[in-house]
Protein backbone atom coordinates (compact mmCIF):
# COMPACT_ATOMS: atom_id res chain seq x y z
CA UNK A 1 0.00 0.00 0.00
CA UNK A 2 1.13 3.56 -1.03
CA UNK A 3 1.44 5.13 2.48
CA UNK A 4 2.37 8.62 0.66
CA UNK A 5 0.80 11.43 2.30
CA UNK A 6 -0.99 14.10 -0.38
CA UNK A 7 1.39 16.51 -2.19
CA UNK A 8 1.18 19.46 -0.56
CA UNK A 9 0.40 18.35 3.07
CA UNK A 10 2.69 17.38 5.61
CA UNK A 11 2.12 16.37 9.22
CA UNK A 12 3.39 18.71 11.72
CA UNK A 13 5.15 16.48 14.45
CA UNK A 14 7.94 16.97 17.18
CA UNK A 15 9.70 20.68 17.77
CA UNK A 16 7.27 21.97 14.88
CA UNK A 17 4.88 20.82 17.13
CA UNK A 18 6.05 22.87 20.13
CA UNK A 19 6.78 25.91 17.87
CA UNK A 20 2.90 25.65 16.78
CA UNK A 21 1.83 25.68 20.15
CA UNK A 22 3.97 28.08 21.67
CA UNK A 23 2.47 30.74 18.26
CA UNK A 24 -0.97 29.57 19.12
CA UNK A 25 -0.83 29.58 23.12
CA UNK A 26 0.89 33.40 22.74
CA UNK A 27 -2.30 34.25 20.14
CA UNK A 28 -4.40 33.11 22.77
CA UNK A 29 -2.72 35.48 25.46
CA UNK A 30 -2.24 38.69 23.59
CA UNK A 31 -5.80 38.43 21.81
CA UNK A 32 -7.42 38.15 25.10
CA UNK A 33 -5.85 41.48 26.26
CA UNK A 34 -8.20 42.99 23.43
CA UNK A 35 -11.00 41.70 24.56
CA UNK A 36 -11.29 38.62 21.63
CA UNK A 37 -13.12 35.25 21.81
CA UNK A 38 -12.28 32.37 20.03
CA UNK A 39 -14.78 31.01 17.58
CA UNK A 40 -14.29 27.58 15.30
CA UNK A 41 -16.29 27.56 12.03
CA UNK A 42 -16.18 24.28 9.68
CA UNK A 43 -13.19 22.90 7.61
CA UNK A 44 -16.31 22.74 4.86
CA UNK A 45 -18.87 25.85 3.49
CA UNK A 46 -20.94 25.83 0.80
CA UNK A 47 -18.77 27.01 -2.24
CA UNK A 48 -20.60 29.86 -3.39
CA UNK A 49 -20.06 31.78 0.29
CA UNK A 50 -16.44 32.00 -0.77
CA UNK A 51 -17.02 32.51 -4.45
CA UNK A 52 -19.52 35.54 -3.56
CA UNK A 53 -17.10 36.93 -0.64
CA UNK A 54 -13.39 36.21 -1.82
CA UNK A 55 -14.34 37.42 -4.91
CA UNK A 56 -14.68 35.12 -8.52
CA UNK A 57 -11.56 37.05 -10.40
CA UNK A 58 -9.50 35.91 -7.50
CA UNK A 59 -6.38 33.42 -7.92
CA UNK A 60 -7.81 31.95 -4.70
CA UNK A 61 -11.72 31.17 -6.17
CA UNK A 62 -10.63 31.12 -9.60
CA UNK A 63 -7.64 28.12 -9.88
CA UNK A 64 -6.86 27.05 -5.54
CA UNK A 65 -10.09 26.08 -4.25
CA UNK A 66 -10.94 22.26 -3.29
CA UNK A 67 -13.81 21.44 -4.35
CA UNK A 68 -16.35 18.57 -3.42
CA UNK A 69 -20.00 17.28 -4.43
CA UNK A 70 -21.42 16.06 -1.44
CA UNK A 71 -23.88 12.70 -1.93
CA UNK A 72 -26.65 15.27 -2.47
CA UNK A 73 -24.95 16.94 -5.19
CA UNK A 74 -24.03 20.06 -3.44
CA UNK A 75 -20.97 21.95 -4.27
CA UNK A 76 -19.24 22.21 -0.95
CA UNK A 77 -15.31 23.53 -0.66
CA UNK A 78 -12.56 23.20 1.84
CA UNK A 79 -12.33 26.53 3.32
CA UNK A 80 -9.54 28.59 1.83
CA UNK A 81 -9.34 30.88 4.08
CA UNK A 82 -11.44 32.46 7.57
CA UNK A 83 -12.77 35.94 7.16
CA UNK A 84 -16.06 34.63 4.46
CA UNK A 85 -17.01 31.72 7.24
CA UNK A 86 -16.60 34.15 10.06
CA UNK A 87 -19.08 36.49 8.58
CA UNK A 88 -21.61 33.97 8.05
CA UNK A 89 -20.89 32.81 11.29
CA UNK A 90 -21.77 35.98 12.78
CA UNK A 91 -25.11 36.32 10.74
CA UNK A 92 -26.59 32.95 11.05
CA UNK A 93 -25.98 32.94 14.97
CA UNK A 94 -26.74 37.16 15.21
CA UNK A 95 -23.80 37.77 17.19
CA UNK A 96 -24.03 41.07 16.54
CA UNK A 97 -27.39 41.65 17.99
CA UNK A 98 -26.57 42.21 21.73
CA UNK A 99 -23.76 44.32 21.10
CA UNK A 100 -22.55 46.98 18.25
CA UNK A 101 -19.01 45.17 18.18
CA UNK A 102 -17.35 42.13 18.68
CA UNK A 103 -14.28 40.53 18.11
CA UNK A 104 -13.08 36.83 17.00
CA UNK A 105 -9.87 35.08 16.32
CA UNK A 106 -9.78 31.59 15.10
CA UNK A 107 -6.51 29.33 14.39
CA UNK A 108 -6.90 26.13 11.80
CA UNK A 109 -5.86 24.33 8.64
CA UNK A 110 -6.96 26.48 5.50
CA UNK A 111 -6.84 24.83 1.76
CA UNK A 112 -5.62 25.64 -1.26
CA UNK A 113 -4.33 24.13 -4.18
CA UNK A 114 -1.29 26.33 -4.82
CA UNK A 115 2.07 24.98 -6.10
CA UNK A 116 3.62 23.48 -3.49
CA UNK A 117 7.08 25.16 -2.26
CA UNK A 118 9.11 26.20 0.76
CA UNK A 119 6.53 28.18 3.08
CA UNK A 120 3.87 27.24 0.64
CA UNK A 121 1.80 24.50 1.37
CA UNK A 122 -2.20 23.21 -0.04
CA UNK A 123 -2.94 22.42 3.63
CA UNK A 124 -1.92 25.67 5.75
CA UNK A 125 -2.44 26.86 8.91
CA UNK A 126 -3.80 30.11 9.54
CA UNK A 127 -4.26 31.92 12.70
CA UNK A 128 -6.55 35.13 12.26
CA UNK A 129 -9.09 37.94 14.52
CA UNK A 130 -12.01 39.71 12.92
CA UNK A 131 -13.09 42.86 14.61
CA UNK A 132 -16.53 43.93 13.77
CA UNK A 133 -18.81 47.34 13.92
CA UNK A 134 -16.51 50.15 14.33
CA UNK A 135 -15.88 52.59 11.23
CA UNK A 136 -13.21 54.73 12.50
CA UNK A 137 -9.81 54.47 12.22
CA UNK A 138 -9.33 53.58 15.83
CA UNK A 139 -10.28 50.09 15.29
CA UNK A 140 -7.14 49.91 12.10
CA UNK A 141 -4.88 51.48 14.54
CA UNK A 142 -6.41 48.96 17.41
CA UNK A 143 -5.49 46.20 15.23
CA UNK A 144 -2.32 46.64 13.70
CA UNK A 145 -1.09 47.33 17.05
CA UNK A 146 -1.90 44.36 17.91
CA UNK A 147 -0.66 42.65 15.30
CA UNK A 148 2.24 44.60 16.47
CA UNK A 149 2.05 43.20 19.88
CA UNK A 150 1.69 39.27 19.26
CA UNK A 151 4.91 39.58 16.66
CA UNK A 152 7.01 40.95 19.33
CA UNK A 153 5.65 38.85 21.94
CA UNK A 154 7.27 35.96 19.98
CA UNK A 155 9.85 37.64 19.16
CA UNK A 156 9.51 38.12 15.48
CA UNK A 157 11.85 41.02 14.78
CA UNK A 158 13.19 41.14 11.45
CA UNK A 159 9.90 42.00 9.99
CA UNK A 160 8.49 45.09 7.51
CA UNK A 161 4.88 46.06 7.59
CA UNK A 162 3.47 47.74 4.70
CA UNK A 163 -0.07 49.69 4.65
CA UNK A 164 -1.89 50.98 1.70
CA UNK A 165 -5.58 52.49 1.37
CA UNK A 166 -7.22 50.56 -1.54
CA UNK A 167 -10.58 52.91 -1.26
CA UNK A 168 -14.15 51.86 -1.52
CA UNK A 169 -16.99 51.50 -4.38
CA UNK A 170 -17.65 55.23 -4.19
CA UNK A 171 -17.54 56.11 -7.84
CA UNK A 172 -14.92 58.81 -7.81
CA UNK A 173 -13.03 56.83 -5.60
CA UNK A 174 -11.53 53.22 -6.63
CA UNK A 175 -13.47 52.58 -9.71
CA UNK A 176 -12.18 55.70 -11.02
CA UNK A 177 -8.50 54.76 -10.29
CA UNK A 178 -9.40 51.19 -11.74
CA UNK A 179 -10.24 53.26 -15.05
CA UNK A 180 -7.01 55.27 -15.30
CA UNK A 181 -5.03 52.13 -14.02
CA UNK A 182 -6.86 49.90 -16.99
CA UNK A 183 -5.63 52.81 -19.65
CA UNK A 184 -2.16 52.72 -18.24
CA UNK A 185 -1.99 48.93 -18.00
CA UNK A 186 -3.72 49.10 -22.08
CA UNK A 187 -0.71 51.02 -22.72
CA UNK A 188 1.87 48.68 -21.42
CA UNK A 189 -0.11 45.40 -22.89
CA UNK A 190 2.68 44.21 -24.61
CA UNK A 191 5.35 44.12 -21.53
CA UNK A 192 2.65 42.61 -19.50
CA UNK A 193 2.86 38.82 -18.67
CA UNK A 194 -0.25 36.61 -20.16
CA UNK A 195 -1.82 37.03 -16.80
CA UNK A 196 -2.09 40.49 -16.56
CA UNK A 197 -3.23 40.83 -19.61
CA UNK A 198 -6.38 39.24 -18.27
CA UNK A 199 -6.07 40.80 -15.13
CA UNK A 200 -6.30 44.13 -17.58
CA UNK A 201 -10.00 44.01 -17.90
CA UNK A 202 -10.83 41.40 -14.97
CA UNK A 203 -8.86 42.81 -11.82
CA UNK A 204 -6.75 45.11 -13.03
CA UNK A 205 -5.33 46.04 -9.40
CA UNK A 206 -3.69 42.80 -8.90
CA UNK A 207 -1.44 43.79 -11.61
CA UNK A 208 0.25 45.76 -9.42
CA UNK A 209 0.96 42.68 -7.29
CA UNK A 210 2.17 40.90 -10.17
CA UNK A 211 6.22 39.39 -9.18
CA UNK A 212 6.74 38.61 -12.41
CA UNK A 213 10.12 41.05 -13.54
CA UNK A 214 8.93 42.72 -16.61
CA UNK A 215 5.36 43.35 -15.00
CA UNK A 216 6.99 44.85 -12.09
CA UNK A 217 9.41 47.33 -14.33
CA UNK A 218 6.60 47.80 -16.73
CA UNK A 219 4.19 49.00 -14.14
CA UNK A 220 6.76 51.81 -12.39
CA UNK A 221 5.16 54.69 -13.33
CA UNK A 222 1.35 53.52 -13.09
CA UNK A 223 -1.13 56.17 -11.17
CA UNK A 224 -0.95 55.73 -7.53
CA UNK A 225 -4.12 54.76 -5.71
CA UNK A 226 -3.43 56.78 -2.45
CA UNK A 227 -4.04 60.14 -5.06
CA UNK A 228 -7.42 59.04 -6.03
CA UNK A 229 -8.95 58.01 -2.95
CA UNK A 230 -12.28 60.15 -1.96
CA UNK A 231 -12.62 62.29 1.00
CA UNK A 232 -13.83 59.81 3.03
CA UNK A 233 -11.02 57.30 2.48
CA UNK A 234 -8.33 60.09 2.26
CA UNK A 235 -9.49 61.22 5.50
CA UNK A 236 -10.13 57.84 7.08
CA UNK A 237 -6.33 56.77 5.74
CA UNK A 238 -4.46 60.48 7.09
CA UNK A 239 -6.27 59.61 10.72
CA UNK A 240 -4.74 56.20 10.91
CA UNK A 241 -1.07 57.45 9.79
CA UNK A 242 -1.66 59.82 12.23
CA UNK A 243 -2.59 57.72 15.33
CA UNK A 244 -0.11 55.26 14.58
CA UNK A 245 2.93 58.01 14.59
CA UNK A 246 1.91 58.31 18.07
CA UNK A 247 3.14 54.84 18.80
CA UNK A 248 6.38 52.91 18.40
CA UNK A 249 5.12 50.52 15.41
CA UNK A 250 6.93 51.57 12.15
CA UNK A 251 4.50 50.77 8.92
CA UNK A 252 5.97 51.82 5.45
CA UNK A 253 3.44 53.07 2.71
CA UNK A 254 3.48 51.04 -0.01
CA UNK A 255 0.96 52.34 -3.13
CA UNK A 256 1.05 49.29 -4.72
CA UNK A 257 -0.19 47.02 -1.95
CA UNK A 258 -3.32 45.63 -3.18
CA UNK A 259 -4.03 42.22 -1.82
CA UNK A 260 -4.99 39.16 -3.31
CA UNK A 261 -9.14 39.03 -1.98
CA UNK A 262 -11.90 41.21 -3.16
CA UNK A 263 -13.15 41.87 -0.36
CA UNK A 264 -11.17 44.63 1.47
CA UNK A 265 -11.74 48.58 0.85
CA UNK A 266 -9.69 51.14 2.74
CA UNK A 267 -7.06 49.80 4.98
CA UNK A 268 -4.64 47.08 3.66
CA UNK A 269 -1.56 45.77 5.27
CA UNK A 270 0.86 42.73 4.97
CA UNK A 271 4.18 41.78 7.20
CA UNK A 272 7.00 40.73 5.51
CA UNK A 273 9.75 38.86 6.63
CA UNK A 274 13.68 38.93 5.41
CA UNK A 275 14.43 35.41 6.50
CA UNK A 276 11.98 33.45 4.29
CA UNK A 277 13.27 33.60 0.56
CA UNK A 278 10.25 33.83 -2.14
CA UNK A 279 6.94 33.17 0.18
CA UNK A 280 7.93 35.78 2.24
CA UNK A 281 4.31 36.94 3.54
CA UNK A 282 3.66 36.24 7.06
CA UNK A 283 0.43 37.85 7.65
CA UNK A 284 -1.92 40.33 5.63
CA UNK A 285 -5.54 41.72 6.35
CA UNK A 286 -7.18 44.57 5.78
CA UNK A 287 -10.64 46.44 6.36
CA UNK A 288 -13.82 44.85 4.62
CA UNK A 289 -16.91 47.25 5.25
CA UNK A 290 -18.52 45.60 2.22
CA UNK A 291 -18.84 41.71 3.00
CA UNK A 292 -21.93 41.58 4.76
CA UNK A 293 -23.87 43.79 1.86
CA UNK A 294 -22.34 40.65 -0.51
CA UNK A 295 -24.05 38.42 1.76
CA UNK A 296 -27.73 40.45 1.35
CA UNK A 297 -26.73 41.96 4.91
CA UNK A 298 -26.89 45.77 6.08
CA UNK A 299 -23.41 46.69 5.95
CA UNK A 300 -20.89 46.20 9.23
CA UNK A 301 -17.43 48.01 9.55
CA UNK A 302 -15.15 45.16 9.52
CA UNK A 303 -11.52 44.66 10.06
CA UNK A 304 -8.93 41.86 10.43
CA UNK A 305 -5.53 39.66 9.46
CA UNK A 306 -4.54 36.51 9.35
CA UNK A 307 -0.97 35.28 9.98
CA UNK A 308 0.76 32.20 8.18
CA UNK A 309 1.30 29.63 11.38
CA UNK A 310 3.54 27.40 8.95
CA UNK A 311 5.40 30.28 7.84
CA UNK A 312 5.96 31.96 11.55
CA UNK A 313 7.20 28.57 12.75
CA UNK A 314 10.05 28.42 10.21
CA UNK A 315 11.29 31.87 11.53
CA UNK A 316 11.10 30.62 15.54
CA UNK A 317 14.23 29.08 16.88
CA UNK A 318 14.46 25.57 17.86
CA UNK A 319 12.84 24.73 20.75
CA UNK A 320 13.60 22.10 23.32
CA UNK A 321 10.16 20.12 24.99
CA UNK A 322 9.82 21.94 27.96
CA UNK A 323 10.10 18.54 30.23
CA UNK A 324 9.61 18.72 33.81
CA UNK A 325 7.59 16.19 36.41
CA UNK A 326 8.98 12.95 37.23
CA UNK A 327 10.78 9.80 36.24
CA UNK A 328 9.70 6.75 38.45
CA UNK A 329 12.27 4.04 38.38
CA UNK A 330 12.18 0.77 39.43
CA UNK A 331 11.36 -2.75 39.28
CA UNK A 332 7.91 -3.67 40.86
CA UNK A 333 5.32 -2.90 38.17
CA UNK A 334 2.57 -2.65 40.35
CA UNK A 335 4.60 0.18 42.64
CA UNK A 336 5.90 1.87 40.08
CA UNK A 337 2.19 2.46 38.14
CA UNK A 338 0.43 3.38 41.52
CA UNK A 339 3.10 5.60 42.02
CA UNK A 340 2.45 7.50 38.67
CA UNK A 341 -1.06 7.24 38.95
CA UNK A 342 -0.77 8.90 41.91
CA UNK A 343 1.45 11.75 40.91
CA UNK A 344 -1.10 12.27 37.44
CA UNK A 345 -3.97 12.58 39.88
CA UNK A 346 -2.07 15.26 41.87
CA UNK A 347 -1.25 17.31 38.57
CA UNK A 348 2.39 16.52 38.60
CA UNK A 349 3.55 15.37 34.69
CA UNK A 350 5.23 11.68 35.27
CA UNK A 351 6.63 9.14 33.24
CA UNK A 352 8.09 5.83 33.91
CA UNK A 353 9.20 2.59 31.70
CA UNK A 354 6.43 0.32 30.51
CA UNK A 355 9.04 -2.92 29.86
CA UNK A 356 11.29 -2.05 33.36
CA UNK A 357 14.36 -2.24 31.63
CA UNK A 358 17.63 -2.15 33.66
CA UNK A 359 18.23 1.10 35.74
CA UNK A 360 20.47 2.14 33.84
CA UNK A 361 18.41 2.25 30.47
CA UNK A 362 15.37 4.01 32.42
CA UNK A 363 17.90 6.71 34.35
CA UNK A 364 18.38 7.49 30.40
CA UNK A 365 14.74 7.65 29.45
CA UNK A 366 14.53 10.17 32.54
CA UNK A 367 17.27 12.46 30.94
CA UNK A 368 15.77 12.18 27.46
CA UNK A 369 12.19 13.29 29.17
CA UNK A 370 14.28 16.59 30.56
CA UNK A 371 12.12 15.51 33.78
CA UNK A 372 13.39 17.67 37.52
CA UNK A 373 13.44 14.92 39.29
CA UNK A 374 13.90 11.30 39.15
CA UNK A 375 11.80 8.49 41.88
CA UNK A 376 13.69 5.86 42.93
CA UNK A 377 12.09 2.78 44.21
CA UNK A 378 14.59 -0.25 44.51
CA UNK A 379 14.40 -3.02 47.32
CA UNK A 380 16.24 -1.19 49.63
CA UNK A 381 13.67 1.97 49.34
CA UNK A 382 10.81 -0.45 49.61
CA UNK A 383 11.93 -2.18 52.49
CA UNK A 384 11.90 1.17 54.05
CA UNK A 385 8.93 2.55 53.22
CA UNK A 386 10.91 5.18 51.25
CA UNK A 387 11.40 6.91 47.61
CA UNK A 388 14.77 8.49 46.72
CA UNK A 389 14.09 11.69 44.97
CA UNK A 390 17.12 12.19 43.04
CA UNK A 391 17.57 15.96 41.47
CA UNK A 392 18.38 16.07 37.62
CA UNK A 393 19.73 19.17 37.99
CA UNK A 394 22.26 19.09 40.51
CA UNK A 395 22.62 15.34 40.73
CA UNK A 396 21.36 15.87 44.82
CA UNK A 397 19.80 12.83 46.04
CA UNK A 398 17.33 12.27 49.28
CA UNK A 399 15.14 9.91 51.01
CA UNK A 400 11.38 11.04 51.28
CA UNK A 401 8.83 8.64 53.39
CA UNK A 402 6.43 7.04 51.02
CA UNK A 403 3.11 8.77 52.91
CA UNK A 404 4.50 11.85 52.06
CA UNK A 405 6.04 11.94 48.51
CA UNK A 406 3.28 13.71 46.59
CA UNK A 407 3.15 16.40 49.64
CA UNK A 408 7.08 16.94 49.21
CA UNK A 409 6.78 17.11 45.13
CA UNK A 410 4.37 19.50 45.06
CA UNK A 411 6.37 21.71 47.08
CA UNK A 412 9.87 21.20 45.28
CA UNK A 413 8.37 21.15 41.51
CA UNK A 414 8.72 24.12 39.68
CA UNK A 415 5.65 24.12 38.38
CA UNK A 416 5.03 25.33 35.07
CA UNK A 417 2.06 25.58 32.54
CA UNK A 418 4.18 22.51 30.61
CA UNK A 419 5.81 21.16 33.11
P1 LIG B 1 -4.08 35.87 2.99
O1 LIG B 1 -3.11 36.98 2.72
O2 LIG B 1 -4.63 35.17 1.82
O3 LIG B 1 -5.25 36.54 3.83
O4 LIG B 1 -3.43 34.81 3.96
C1 LIG B 1 -2.83 35.20 5.18
C2 LIG B 1 -1.51 34.49 5.40
O5 LIG B 1 -1.68 33.07 5.29
C3 LIG B 1 -0.43 34.79 4.35
O6 LIG B 1 0.23 36.01 4.63
C4 LIG B 1 0.51 33.60 4.52
O7 LIG B 1 1.39 33.79 5.61
C5 LIG B 1 -0.46 32.48 4.86
N1 LIG B 1 -0.68 31.64 3.68
C6 LIG B 1 -1.51 31.87 2.63
N2 LIG B 1 -1.43 30.88 1.73
C7 LIG B 1 -0.53 29.99 2.20
C8 LIG B 1 0.00 28.73 1.73
N3 LIG B 1 -0.43 28.17 0.60
N4 LIG B 1 0.93 28.10 2.49
C9 LIG B 1 1.35 28.64 3.66
N5 LIG B 1 0.88 29.80 4.16
C10 LIG B 1 -0.05 30.47 3.45
C11 LIG B 1 -6.37 35.88 4.23
O8 LIG B 1 -6.50 34.69 4.21
C12 LIG B 1 -7.42 36.80 4.84
N6 LIG B 1 -8.58 35.97 5.24
C13 LIG B 1 -6.87 37.58 6.01
C14 LIG B 1 -7.89 38.48 6.64
C15 LIG B 1 -8.55 38.28 7.79
N7 LIG B 1 -8.31 39.63 6.14
C16 LIG B 1 -9.23 40.14 6.94
N8 LIG B 1 -9.38 39.31 7.95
Amino acid sequence: MDLKVVKGMRDIVEDEMIRFQFLERKAREVFRLYGYEEIRTPLLEMTDLFKKGVGEDTDIIGKEMYLLKDRRDQSLALRPEGTASVVRSVINNNLLKKNKTVKYFYMGPMFRFERPQKGRYRQFHQIGIEFFGVPSADADLETLLMLNHYLTEIELFEISFELNSIGCLNENCRPAFKERLKSHLNEKKDRLCENCNRRINTNPLRVLDCKVKECIEATRDAPSIVEFLCGDCSRHFDELLRLLSGHKVKFNVNPRLVRGLDYYSKTVFEVYSNNLGAQNAVGGGGRFDYLFEVYGESPVPSIGFALGTDRLSMLLPQREPQGGGVFILGQDRELVSKLAADCRLAGIVSHYDPFLSSMKSQMRQANRHGVQKTLIVGEEEISQKQVAVKDMHNGEQENISMDLIIQYLNQALLKNTNQ
